[in-house]
């Protein structure tokens, strides 16, 4: 079987279709599904921005999961060598890395918020609920740049001992450990939250469409997010993609890793929103407050409760199991690419990786305190790895994926590479999306999102 075979060639595969799955499922639940979501449904018209944003990721973000996950396979290869593997002029070699720069970029910063969790956490665990959930402590603490560095250098380290571990070992075992926990844990917070007194009016808030919300910018703002929730454009897709067999359903698997992160996505709703309304009596003003949601809010909504210290431990090691799992996948596609491209053993790539990770993240977790002198485009550095990435960069990442496959690969290899292992049963649906409404929606987002920070 070609799993064995490329496992002793050195590259790394996954064991079967549940590894690649909850690997995936991994990657794509993250911070974005549990502080992101909310605050985004909450703020543009609750069960109506639900609505669109389950049309878009059975649409928009199946196609270009699938256009990714079957490039790699085809190609056996991390984005460069795979873009590289139908041509060797500027814009193949341009597609590759940009689509392989992208996680270089922001597996730093992404670590540095993982410190913040992890830091949380053992706030709770220490009891400290009350003190979290005073008024300044978060700005406090991540202007204290020893503290803020520290955390960040422990979730880095915990990344680093899953990617040393290889593919299957590393980040494939960790994955089948850690995606129960975090499903069981979702659902045991989301019950509690679902059942304080005066909850059930966040319920409908989040779930019953709200016309009077409705606008262009709700549809911008879900087809923004669920590019940034199934973990597309940033070269994972590819790099997983490369690990899976040829005779693997990647139809059924899509599905699948949709159905995990919509319905995770779903929960964090459930989660939060409920709690925050319970909490402030029914005012839905606190879920307004975006980022900060996670790491200001939520402590006051735990500090109210009876239980507050269990719920905040159970809450914050959601959190983390959902952010190591993705912080992996970044990873991975790093070292992944440099493996391809360089011919670098695994832990060369590592100490690689290691020094990007210290230069880049440390600017990220110092960025509120010690080097706040430092603003780019009046960001710090952290706002701006996550604008340049997010809003510019992965749009432009997943069109060169799309003018690759409309103008060089062609729909028949692709489909002959889908149908190796399964029917295509959307092949319709993939056509048309891919040539009309992937573009011009990733130019929708691109132009959307850069007006937004520059306005
Ligand atoms: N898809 C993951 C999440 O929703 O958090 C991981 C991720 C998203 C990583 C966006 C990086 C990113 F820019």
């Amino acid at each position: 079987k070609h799993s064995k075979k490329s496992h002793k060639e050195g590259r790394g595969s996954f064991s079967g279709r549940i590894g690649y799955v909850l690997a995936v499922a991994g990657s794509a639940v993250g911070l974005g599904n549990i502080w992101r979501f909310p605050y985004l449904a909450a703020k543009y018209g609750g069960g109506i921005f639900l609505l669109v944003y389950l049309l878009l990721t059975v649409s928009f973000g199946y196609v270009l999961i699938m256009s990714e996950t079957a490039l790699g396979r085809m190609t056996k290869k991390s984005p460069v060598g795979a873009f590289a593997s139908f041509g060797n002029s500027f814009p193949f070699k341009l597609g590759g890395w940009l689509n392989a720069v992208i996680p270089i970029l922001i597996v730093p910063y992404y670590s540095t918020i993982g410190g913040w969790v992890i830091k949380y956490l053992a706030e709770y665990l220490k009891g400290n609920v009350q003190e979290v959930a005073q008024d300044g402590y978060f700005t406090g603490f991540i202007t204290d740049s020893f503290q803020t560095e520290l955390w960040f250098l422990v979730f880095a380290v915990l990344i680093f001992i899953i990617i040393l571990g290889g593919v299957r070992n590393g980040v494939e075992r960790m994955s089948k450990i850690m995606m129960p926990i975090l499903v069981l844990l979702a659902i045991v917070v989301t019950i509690y939250s679902v059942t304080r007194p005066g909850a059930l009016a966040g319920v409908k808030y989040f779930l019953i469409p709200n016309m009077k919300n409705f606008s262009f910018m709700t549809i911008v703002a879900a087809m923004g997010q669920m590019f940034y929730s199934l973990s597309i454009a940033m070269g994972i897709l590819y790099t997983y993609g490369s690990y899976t067999d040829k005779d693997m359903d990647l139809e059924q698997s899509t599905t699948q890793i949709e159905i995990f992160d919509t319905g995770i996505a779903i929960l964090a709703g459930l989660m939060i929103i409920p709690a925050v309304f319970s909490f402030s009596g029914g005012n839905p003003e606190n879920l307004q407050a975006g980022p900060s949601l996670m790491f200001i809010t939520l402590p006051k909504v735990f500090a109210s409760m009876g239980i507050g210290t269990a719920a905040g431990i159970l809450f914050f090691v959601l959190v983390l199991l959902a952010a190591l799992t993705s912080a992996v996948s970044l990873m991975e596609t790093c070292v992944s690419t440099f493996a391809d491209e360089f011919h670098w053993s695994r832990k060369k790539c590592c100490v690689f990786m290691a020094v990007v990770m210290i230069v880049l993240g440390s600017a990220s977790s110092m960025g509120y305190g010690a080097l706040d002198f430092i603003q780019i485009f009046g960001m710090a550095f952290l706002d701006f790895f996550d604008f340049l990435t997010n809003s510019v960069m992965m749009p432009l990442a997943a069109l060169a994926t799309c003018f690759l496959i409309l103008r060089v690969v062609g729909f028949k290899k692709i489909s002959e590479e889908i149908e190796q292992s399964s029917s295509f049963r959307r092949k319709k649906l993939y056509t048309v999306f891919l040539k009309y409404f992937a573009p011009i929606c990733l130019i929708i987002i691109l132009c959307s999102s850069i007006a937004n920070v520059l306005g």
